[in-house]
This record gives structure tokens, sequence and C-alpha cells, in this order.
């Protein structure tokens, strides 16, 4: 037998008791004519203690870190007691060793602040997930899907497997293809998603569908995204949006109890997207802190809900906010003693190309009552206080203006929020606020081609109220410039994201499931119908075979876990995942293949330049 405990079973209680272990060497310690090991597996740590009895066989056989190592000896309890392990209070008196199999000396340090680089830890993947740092991550990841699992098919949902094998029909991003070589020139693509397969299972009466899956992207990588990534992806007919909402902030709910043991009892709250761009400047707001944006000028076609309030920066002759779009400001909480140097450090930040802001105006709301600002010349203290009272600005506030293009000063601003958050210590690691964003736009215009995108995708139904919309008016833009007064631009999504801390979660829609709305649909997206046919004639098909009405969201699973293990990186919580550049790094992939493959594509390797 290889063990009779785990290297992480063993208490005060089993003091005197003979046992076996088996595990890696993590260090050794030589004291005098004793040595101490640590013996690690991934349940733990036990110390082991070698007597000079054993120090001939030890020479003959010298230990290393790494080496896989069986011991047998008696549980002793331990003089020097480590109250930071459970096996703390023991020790084990090896009786008799063997060496199961020897390391090479490892690239780096096995512990939790290890000495290895992300690139050197990428390359021996293996040996980075010995590290406990690791190893909690991916047990973390395995509590999310059994928890998942759990309520789901508590609640009737079915798991059922979708083919990775399909149609290459790209939508948002670029599709994986995969050569065929019985169909040569034909070519299967990776999904990006199940969406269409999930939509015909309603067809075909499986009314609550999940299945935590890989989905295959091939996009441009950031800390959040992975070529292959999971998840979580649910549909459900006979259903409304209410019906949805419910189902799965409840699923997340259960998460957050099963796996952080978080009671969150609050309701979930909910913002449309108009409001949540008008507030926050981002469809995917953090609302653990306020900062909400002030808009002091805006153009009228983008909010046209909106009261304009640019009276209160006007008719000083202030060229910067006369001459721009867009005029936003936000108030940061007790900062208005930051010196000339954190000022410009924070001009500096917004100057960045990045952010590409051209500078940005400051108002301080000192404690006495009084205003200064870097525009004192232009404003008086009255018209400062205004400004300053129009952003909820509280005495020891400091009041930060950005101007320029509407969608970049918006965004700026929404990022800037975001930055002093974390500065300012107001995003905490474990404060988690869920929100639900509503009514989408459903299009989305794409300049480059003159046209509507789906925002979320062409599957996703309009808001009942709008269906006449659609119908009635054409797709065609006449004028670019004036693309936001098509009708169009107005119509709203049946659609959904739940954002969690500032990160999109998971998104989904009701789905269209009439034929001729779908035609409608696929022609406002510029396809004609032999494009429609080639493309999604089976979906087509299918609806005219009783589809029944339906709708569904989908997780990003590795995000979900990412944020409730407090890191930004989804690839901590994935066991092997791609560096930035797509590329597995350990097993070197991707990687060219051999002409004997090439010759059963039939396929000859041309590369362009
Ligand atoms: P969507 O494209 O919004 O919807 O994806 C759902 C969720 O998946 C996560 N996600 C990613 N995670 C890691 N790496 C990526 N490259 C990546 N791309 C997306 C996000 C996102 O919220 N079929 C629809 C869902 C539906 O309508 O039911 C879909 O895939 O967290």
């Amino acid at each position: 037998m290889f063990r009779t405990h785990t290297c992480g079973d063993l208490r005060i209680q089993d003091v005197n008791n003979k046992v076996t272990l088996s595990g890696w060497v993590q260090t050794i310690r030589k004291f005098g004519s004793i040595t101490f090991v640590d013996l690690r597996d991934r349940y733990g740590i036990t110390q082991l203690l070698f007597s000079e009895s054993l120090n001939e066989k030890l020479e003959a056989n010298p230990l290393g870190r790494e080496f896989v190592l069986q011991v047998t000896g008696t549980v002793n309890e331990r003089s020097n007691k480590n109250n930071n392990i459970p096996t703390g209070e023991i020790e084990l008196l090896v009786n008799e060793f063997s060496i199961l199999n020897k390391s090479m000396t490892p690239p780096f340090t096995i512990q939790d602040d290890t000495d290895g680089g992300d690139d050197l830890r990428m390359k021996y993947r293996f040996l980075d997930l010995r590290r406990n740092a690791v190893k909690k991550n991916l047990e973390l990841r395995y509590a999310v899907g059994r928890s998942t699992r759990n309520y789901l098919h508590e609640q009737n949902f079915m798991d059922i497997e979708t083919p990775f094998l399909i149609k290459s029909t790209p939508e948002g991003a670029r599709d994986f293809v995969v050569p065929s070589r019985m169909n040569p020139g034909q070519f299967y693509a990776l999904p990006q998603s199940p969406q269409t397969f999930k939509q015909l299972l309603m067809v075909s009466g499986y009314d609550r569908y999940y299945q935590i899956v890989k989905c295959f992207r091939d996009e441009d990588l950031r800390a959040d995204r992975q070529p292959e990534f999971t998840q979580i992806d649910c549909e459900m007919a006979f259903v409304e949006q209410e019906d949805i909402l419910n189902m799965f902030e409840n699923l997340i709910k259960r998460i957050f109890k099963d796996v952080k043991n978080i009671d969150y009892s609050e309701a979930v709250n909910r913002m449309t997207w108009e409001n949540a761009m008008w507030t926050y400047g981002n469809d995917k707001p953090d609302i653990r802190f306020d900062m909400k944006l002030c808009n002091l000028k805006f153009p009228s076609h983008t909010f046209p809900n909106q009261t304009d309030i640019s009276s209160l920066i006007n008719g000083v002759d202030f060229k910067v906010f006369d001459e721009a779009e867009t005029v936003v400001a936000i108030a940061a909480p007790g900062c208005c003693e930051y010196t000339r140097k954190q000022t410009d450090e924070l001009t500096e930040w917004v100057k960045r190309p990045q952010i590409g802001m051209k500078g940005m105006v400051f108002i301080k709301c000192n404690l006495d009552g009084t205003f200064k600002s870097s525009v004192d010349k232009f404003y008086s203290e009255e018209k400062l206080k205004a400004i300053a009272e129009a952003t909820h600005a509280k005495a020891g506030d400091l009041v930060l203006i950005l101007a320029g293009s509407e969608e970049r000063t918006r965004k700026a601003t929404s990022e800037l929020r975001l930055y002093l958050g974390q500065q300012l210590g107001l995003r905490k690691a474990d404060e988690f606020k869920l929100l639900w964003v509503l009514d989408f736009p459903l299009f989305e215009y794409a300049e480059e081609d003159n046209r509507w995108v789906a925002r979320h995708h062409p599957f996703t139904s309009p808001k009942p109220s709008d269906i006449a919309t659609m119908i009635n008016n054409n797709p065609a833009i006449e004028n670019a410039a004036e693309y936001l007064k098509h009708p169009y631009a107005n119509i709203k999504a049946n659609a959904y994201d739940m954002v969690l801390n500032g990160n999109e979660i998971g998104g989904g829609s009701i789905r269209i499931f009439q034929k001729e709305l779908q035609q409608k649909m696929f022609a406002a997206l510029g396809m004609d119908e032999h494009e429609q046919q080639h493309k999604f004639g089976f979906l087509l098909g299918a609806f005219e075979y009783g589809a029944p009405p339906h709708g569904g969201i989908a997780f990003g699973f590795d995000r979900l876990c990412s944020i409730l293990g407090g890191s930004e990186s989804i690839r901590d919580f994935i066991a092997f995942p791609k560096n930035n550049s797509g590329r597995d790094v350990m097993i070197d992939a991707p990687s060219s293949i051999d002409d004997k493959q090439f010759n059963e594509l039939q396929i000859k390797l041309d590369l362009k330049a």
C-alpha cells in the first residue's frame, strides 16, 4: 500500500499510530544529525523526522526537492508546534523510506510566493499546478461547477452535450476552423457558443437545458479573455425575461452561498442600458461605489430624455468646454487636499494613449466651504460651487472634469472612475454586488460597412413594443452621419447582462422564435435570402415545426471563478491556459503539421506574406 493517510490527515489523536505516507519533498532541513522533511500532497503538508539511524541510508539515497517519497513511521507529538497548518501539532518519526521517483531541481520554487515569472510557470504548468495558490483556484472552480450542477439539476435542467465540429457562421468574433479530411476543401468551425443548438433543443422539447461547455473565439486576448473558455450555458422554453432573471440570479446567489458562504439576500439591482451609460459611462458598471457621472454637456440625440444643464459651464468663453461635444464630471470623495503632484499624475493618467484625453479640469471643494480650481480665471467661485453641487460633491471632495468627443470622453470618465475607486480602496475584493443591465439597443451601427450589426446576436428578439418599428421600416441607412436618427437605432432588445463588481459575467436574451421575424432580423443585418439559407437554413427550417417561445443566458464560468477568487486574470483559474498570443507554451501549440497531414487533407500551404 502506498499510503494509509494523506499528508493533510494526521492530527494529535493519531499520536503513536503507525502510518504510511506518499508525497513530494517540499523542503529538507538538516539539524545536526537529524533531518526534517516537509512532505506535500494535494491535501497538505506533514513534517517528517529522519533520526540519526537513517543517516547512512540517506547518504546512499540523498533526497532532493520534488522527489516522490514513501515513508512509514510513527506519529509523534511535536515539541515545536506550528499553528499555521492543520497537521502542525504532529510529525512523523520515519522508520523506513523509499524514493518512488527522483526529480530534477524545479525551475522555480513550488511555494505560494514563487520566484518563477509568468512565462516560466506557463512552460512548466504541471509544476505550477502543484503550488497551493493555484490548487486553491482549481478547487474553487470545481466548487462553482458543483454548485451550478446541483442547483440546475434541482430546477429540472438537463445537461445535454452539443457538437464541437459545426458550421462556420462568424458573427461577433472570428471562428477557429478545422479542415475536414473526408470532405476535402471543406471546414468545420469550433463553436463560439452552443447558441443555435440550444435553441434547437427547445424546438425539440427539452425545455430546460444547460451545459458547462467549452467555447472557442479567435479574438484579441485580455486578462479576462481566452481563445477557449468555458460557459455555463442555459436555455429555457415558455419563459419571459422575468422568469430568466429570477432563475439565474438565484443560481448566482446559490454559488455565493455554496462557495463563499455569502448570504446574498438583497434583491439584485436592475438598471437600463441607457441609465448605465448615463450614470457610469459604461454598460457594466461597478456599483460597489458611487462617484456617479455628472453630464455637464452631451449630444441631445444620445440621451434624448435627460435634462440639459450645460448652462452651468457655458457663457464664460472657456473654449475647451465650448468646443467639446461632451463634458463629464465626477467627484472624488475626500481628495480636495491632493497636491499639485497628485493632480498632475491624474492628468498624465488620462492623457495616456489608452485613455486618450487632452487634459483634465479640477475643482477643489475645500473643507472651509471655498472652491478653488484650475480654471479660476474663467469661472467665478459661485459658478464653481454650482458645478460642484451638480456633481453631488461634498466639502472635502475633488471634482474632476473631462471634455471631448462623446464616446471617448464618456469611456475615459468611466475608466477614471474605476481607477480612482481602486486607488481610494472603494472596490473591495470581498464585497460582491450584482447588477442586471437591461434594455440594450438591439442594433449597433457598423461604420465601416454602413450597416446594422446585432449588439448581442441575431437570435435576440426586439421588445414586443418595437417589433412594428422593425417590420415597418427599411433598415437601409441613407445618411451615415445621422444614423442615430434611424428608427432602428431606438429599437430595444429583450436582452440582459449580469454584472458582478464591474465585470460582465453573463448575458442572454429572449429569442426570436417565429421564422418571419428571424428572416427580417437577418435581412436587417444585411443577409440576403441565399445567405440566410446557406448559414441558418437549419434554424429557419426548425422554426417551421412548432418552435416554442424561449430564452436563455450564458455565464462566463472562468470569469465568475476569477472574480469569486479575487483575481483579475481568468488564466489563474484554468488548469492549462493559453498566453496572450494564444499559445500553449507547455505543449508548444499551435505548431506546424507534417506533409502527410497536409496531403491527407488535400491542402497546400501557401502563406501570404
Ligand atoms: P456572450 O458572447 O455574451 O453570450 O458570452 C457569455 C459570457 O461568456 C463570457 N465570455 C468570455 N470569457 C472568457 N473569454 C472569452 N473570450 C469570453 N467571451 C465571452 C462573458 C460573457 O458574459 N450565446 C450567448 C449567450 C446567450 O445568448 O444565451 C453568448 O455566448 O462572461
